[in-house]
């Protein structure tokens, strides 16, 4: 399958008055055409920093290094005039909070035409007909008179479906979608993740989905990316993460997760907190909270390596890693 992104060597940094914060520390990583990738990791771990710092929307005292390749053009370091000639078009952010993407004195048609009339030179007409009928694909019932409602006349998750419906109005290759489902009810959210299995699958979108939560990632995700301390800690396909975890945040991040540590009978948080990034412990930055560390741990830091066909790991530890040992 062709890559649509190949991010190299992607650091952010945020200046702060007589320091700096690393939010993002030298990551690696390849999307291919209408793959989902799960982003998990605590909070504060770099996800949402990594992929706002793509989408050129980081706050002012961020700065971002390396490289994220979209076709023939790197984003990152873009003008923001011309990274707005990509935005929206063939690469799409959605959040959790759909109020704050939307505008609140405009009708939901309105805007949802106005991506069209901009980037893909419709008419106003036609813009509002293909914005109600991608209304009625993202399974908004009744889609003309939503089409004529303000944001704060529907539902949380209505809102989220009009978010959607926007992002995929122009057939983005990418759509990064951060904890997109984190403000809504169990019910919706399973709605929801369908909804985003079914779109990408028809459009043929990748899909990132960042979320602090694995329970979503299960059904969904055809690769993971762990994040650790501003670090991938590994990646590699879902199934062979989930049930043969190599790293062991991510076996803890598997034993903390409730519908997934219940079939394992037990339910262990990870002990500890996570890392403060502008004090990251010496060696691994998990090593505090692992019942694995051993000496070499404390000294050196794990580069991110193969381990096994199509995953990789950043962790010394080569040994099994037993149920109950997570810390
Ligand atoms: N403007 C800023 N100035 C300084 N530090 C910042 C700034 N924005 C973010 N950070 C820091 O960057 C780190 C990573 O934040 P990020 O938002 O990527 O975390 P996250 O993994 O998305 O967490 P969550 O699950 O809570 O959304 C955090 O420690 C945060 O405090
Ligand atoms: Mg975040």
């Amino acid at each position: 399958m062709s890559e649509v992104l190949k991010v190299e060597d992607m650091s952010v940094t945020f200046d702060l008055h007589d320091s700096e914060v690393h939010a993002v520390r030298e990551m690696n990583f390849t999307l291919a055409e209408g793959e989902t990738l799960a982003v998990v990791g605590e909070s504060g771990s770099g996800k949402s920093q990594a992929f706002l710092s793509i989408m050129g929307l980081l706050a002012k005292n961020g700065r971002a290094t390396g490289r994220a390749v979209m076709g023939d053009v790197d984003l990152i370091g873009m003008a923001p005039k011309q990274l707005d000639i990509y935005r929206g078009k063939d690469i799409a952010m959605i959040f959790q909070d759909p109020m704050t993407s939307l505008n609140p004195t405009l009708r939901v048609k309105t805007q949802l035409a106005e991506v069209l009339v901009t980037h893909r030179n419709f008419d106003k007409q036609a813009a509002i007909k293909t914005s109600i009928e991608m209304l009625e694909r993202v399974g908004i019932p009744e889609p003309v008179k939503r089409a004529n409602a303000y944001p704060h006349e529907l539902s949380g998750g209505m809102r989220q479906r009009v978010m959607i419906a926007m992002s995929l109005l122009c057939q983005p290759k990418i759509l990064i979608a951060d904890e997109p489902t984190t403000a809504l009810d169990v019910t919706v959210q399973a709605q929801m993740l369908d909804l985003f299995k079914k779109l990408t699958e028809d459009f043929g979108t990748a899909l990132v989905l960042i979320t602090h939560d694995l329970g979503v990632v299960a059904g969904i995700a055809d690769r993971m990316m762990v994040m650790y301390g501003g670090r991938a800690v590994e990646t590699g396909k879902t199934d062979d993460l989930f049930y043969d975890p190599r790293h062991p945040y991510t076996l803890g991040l598997l034993h903390s997760t409730p519908h997934i540590a219940k079939r394992t009978a037990r339910l262990d948080p990870i002990q500890g907190l996570p890392p403060s990034l502008e004090h990251l412990p010496q060696g691994c930055s998990f090593n505090p909270r692992c019942a694995f560390a051993f000496d070499r741990c404390h000294a050196e830091r794990p580069p991110l390596t193969e381990a096994g066909e199509g995953r990789q790991k950043a962790c010394f530890y080569e040994g099994a890693m037993k149920y109950g040992e997570v810390a």
